[in-house]
């Protein structure tokens, strides 16, 4: 109710401006300790129902916050607050990077999605752990998802997950290797079977963490599931799906450069899920991510294998209440199908 009066304001700033002074709002939340009690008393769904012990972790929630929104690790307690399963922080890099010129964020309300093209704007490794450390309370795990600098050459970019791993890994409880954004040139060609393998190697032999890989959902289904079992062989855990992707069509004005997601990304990956499920379900954690804004949404993606879900662009455009309303109707939709648990669903369309 509150952000359907608040986002006409929000919407009449640039994009990443509003983002701003949202992680400002909720940095104030998380600090007014109060505040935070009050609104988790209202948005956390607490219902054994939902939970699961995946990669050793606890998940009180199946749907989590996606890497992008909290870069940094600044808002881990108040996504709790919110009702969140999980948050991937980042993605971080070694050293702290600007990233790419702006505007590099833009809204399409007609389409519920968005186009950016940041390019790892982070305050680096460093910035990161200063802020994990010093985070109120919170009970949910938090995965960090980790990129090269951009300076850095892609033929030695292994380094900086390595550093990354052994820097961030006793902080997270999973850790996301990120070769799938659109804005670092030459990042995606790390999506290649062999490559890939060698870069999972290199985080494992410095960090014994829970090792998840995110992937585009440009890549055919072919490669996909090549890529996918590359990673899994070299002691991958798990596989996000998806990032955003470069296609830009529906999206009247968009540039060329960037990223889409939301409701524009939702078929591509829908597909990826469906095409990597047969394969893969049970034998590694599925992460479904791209277009997620609802509880049939996010009940479609469990049930065709996802053991998790993340979103970021329904947040812009439903609002904060957004993982209460996904969890409060996810267990409906189970009291309605007769699931006793979270477990029972996932995968039960496979
Ligand atoms: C992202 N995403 C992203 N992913 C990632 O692995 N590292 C990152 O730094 C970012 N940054 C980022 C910024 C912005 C503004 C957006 C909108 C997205 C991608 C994100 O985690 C997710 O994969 C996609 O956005 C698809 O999910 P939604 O937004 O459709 O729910």
């Amino acid at each position: 109710m509150l952000y359907r009066l608040l986002r006409p304001l929000l919407f009449a700033l640039d994009a990443e401006r509003a983002h701003g002074l949202a992680v400002e709002a909720l940095g104030a939340m998380q600090r007014l300790r109060p505040l935070r009690w009050a609104v988790g008393a209202a948005l956390r769904v607490g219902s054994p129902r939902l939970e699961q012990d995946l990669l050793g972790l606890r998940f009180p929630l199946p749907v989590g916050l996606a890497a992008g929104f909290d870069k940094e690790g600044r808002l881990v307690a108040a996504f709790d607050a919110l009702g969140a399963g999980s948050i991937e922080v980042g993605t971080v890099t070694p050293q702290p990077q600007d990233g790419n010129p702006r505007p590099r964020m833009f809204r399409f309300p007609a389409q519920q999605s968005l186009r950016n093209s940041l390019g790892f704007n982070n305050g680096g490794m460093s910035e990161v752990e200063k802020n994990l450390r010093s985070m109120p309370d919170f009970s949910i795990p938090v995965g960090i998802n980790i990129g090269k600098n951009r300076a850095t050459d892609i033929e030695v970019a292994d380094g900086d997950y390595a550093m990354l791993a052994q820097r961030l890994g006793g902080l997270a409880g999973y850790l996301t290797v990120n070769v799938s954004s659109p804005n670092t040139p030459g990042l995606r060609s790390l999506q290649d079977p062999e490559r890939l393998a060698s870069l999972v190697a290199a985080v494992r032999r410095v960090c014994d963490r829970p090792l998840l890989v995110k992937i585009a959902p440009d890549l055919d289904a072919g490669r996909a599931i090549d890529l996918c079992e590359a990673a899994l062989a070299a002691g991958a855990r798990g596989i996000v799906a998806t990032n955003t992707t470069t296609e830009a069509g529906g999206l009247p004005g968009a540039r060329s450069e960037g990223g889409t997601s939301g409701a524009a990304l939702r078929p591509a990956s829908r597909a990826m899920l469906r095409t990597l499920a047969p394969r893969l379900a049970g034998r590694c954690i599925l992460v479904s991510v791209g277009g997620v804004d609802s509880a049939d949404e996010a009940y479609a993606r469990l049930r065709a294998g996802a053991s998790l879900v993340q979103l970021y662009s329904g947040l812009v455009f439903r609002g904060p209440g957004l993982f209460a309303a996904i969890h409060r109707g996810l267990l409906r939709r189970m009291d309605r199908d007769g699931h006793d648990s979270i477990s029972g669903v996932i995968g039960a369309d496979l």
